[in-house]
């Protein structure tokens, strides 16, 4: 059964005019503060990445996380402000990440939240992250006039952290969440980036490997993926109404990769790249592209196939087994030009429209945090002042 509606409930406050929220992330590596009008237009966006600070160690330090996050959050939050005209007293209320993510990242933010929200006396609302992943889809629809979502909706949030499928109904005081799959191990963008640092790629992977693999042959290795219809046995992971779910895997493929690379003894053409990017600064995608044989780019061109063919089936197969009328896809591994195309092309086949976010609001941002908040704000649902952070918190 398919509906439409409005992607807002009715108000249950009254919000006089517009109501401006302060958005504030730090959950991970990225310092970041938006300002966004009613849930609908975004009005600034700032993020400070902390990529040149993990770069030299292949992924994220969670202690100099922490440490960057606490020199970045006021000039961070204070130029949201000021490229959004506005001022610390003319915003109607602070949105903040309240997990999951990193304990001393997330402490940083929603203490500083606290803070403001405190002195200037105003409402505090605490986020969870995936939710804005999937608020950083429906702000942008908005932005674009498209005001009506058909429902039932299916959400992949798909990030360095996260392979998480939901079903999003719209209820009247907001949204909710039903979890049928998430990885069992590796998220997807976790593989991106170890599947990178293994062959001296940099750090994230996920956009280096997205050009490369446009270099490559992406049928030249194949690496199958296995349905996974079991239970997952881990209790923690176990959800209500088990029974349809779709869970995914992408630990095997990184294994996959590394006996590739022994077993073809790639060892000197990844060393010979680690040297040479040592002697630039900061490579970027082209500095890699000179540094790697062809040999490389149809590993990585493979490597990508695989994952984007994994996630697209697996996520349109649930949609279909649930009769989904509209996907959404976002977080960080959105942003990648093979999932983009080859999920257009293969909802399109199924008649299912699938709905991204722009690439600025793929990868963490605030701009989702505080248009999450807005139909909570809406219904006066507002954080208490002992609110804590909660790095494992879970959506549905
Ligand atoms: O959403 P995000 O910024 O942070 C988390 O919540 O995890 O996602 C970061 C992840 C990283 O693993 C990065 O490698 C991946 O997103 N990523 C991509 C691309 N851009 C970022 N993966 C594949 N292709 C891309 N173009
Ligand atoms: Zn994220």
């Amino acid at each position: 059964m398919t509906s439409y509606e409005s992607l807002f409930p009715p108000r249950t406050i009254k919000a006089v005019g517009d109501t401006y929220i302060l958005g504030i992330e730090s959950s991970c590596d990225e310092t970041a503060a938006a300002v966004v009008r009613s849930g609908e237009e975004l009005i600034s966006n700032v993020v400070y990445s902390q990529i040149a600070t993990h770069h030299p160690y292949g992924g994220v330090v969670p202690e100099l996380a922490s440490r960057e996050h606490l020199r970045a959050i006021v000039p961070v939050v204070r130029k949201a402000l000021a490229d959004a005209g506005k001022t610390y007293e003319t915003v109607d209320a602070i949105a903040v990440t309240r997990g999951p993510g990193l304990a001393g990242s997330l402490l940083v933010g929603l203490s500083y939240a606290k803070g403001l929200a405190f002195a200037l006396d105003k409402p505090l609302i605490a986020v969870n992250h995936l939710e804005g992943h999937i608020h950083a889809v429906l702000l942008e629809e908005r932005q674009n006039g498209n005001d009506e979502l058909q429902f039932p909706v299916l959400a992949l949030v798909v990030s360095g952290g996260h392979t998480h499928l939901y079903l999003a109904e719209r209820r009247d005081s907001g949204w909710t969440y039903r979890n049928i799959g998430h990885t069992r191990d590796d998220a997807a963008g976790e593989a991106f980036d170890k599947v990178a640092k293994l062959l001296e790629l940099g750090y994230p992977g996920g956009p280096v490997i997205d050009f490369l693999a446009q270099h490559g042959n992406p049928n030249a290795v194949k690496f199958p993926f296995a349905q996974i219809k079991h239970r997952d046995r881990n209790p923690q992971n176990r959800h209500s109404g088990d029974e349809q779910r779709t869970d995914f895997s992408y630990s095997g493929i990184k294994t996959a990769v590394l006996r590739y690379v022994e077993v073809h003894t790639m060892a000197d053409s990844i060393q010979h790249r680690r040297a040479a990017m040592k002697a630039i600064a900061r490579p970027t995608p082209q500095d890699y592209l000179a540094a790697c044989d062809r040999h490389t780019l149809d590993l990585v061109a493979s490597f990508q196939h695989a994952v984007v063919d994994d996630l697209v089936s697996k996520t349109l197969s649930a949609a279909m087994e649930h009769g989904v009328a509209t996907l959404l896809v976002t977080g960080g591994v959105a942003a990648n030009s093979e999932l983009r195309k080859t999920f257009e092309m293969r909802a399109a086949e199924e008649g299912i429209p699938v709905l991204f976010p722009s690439r600025k609001l793929s990868t963490d941002n605030a701009a989702m945090i505080a248009a999450a908040a807005y139909p909570r704000f809406l219904a006066g649902e507002f954080a208490p002042a002992d609110v804590s952070s909660d790095a494992a918190l879970r959506l549905g």
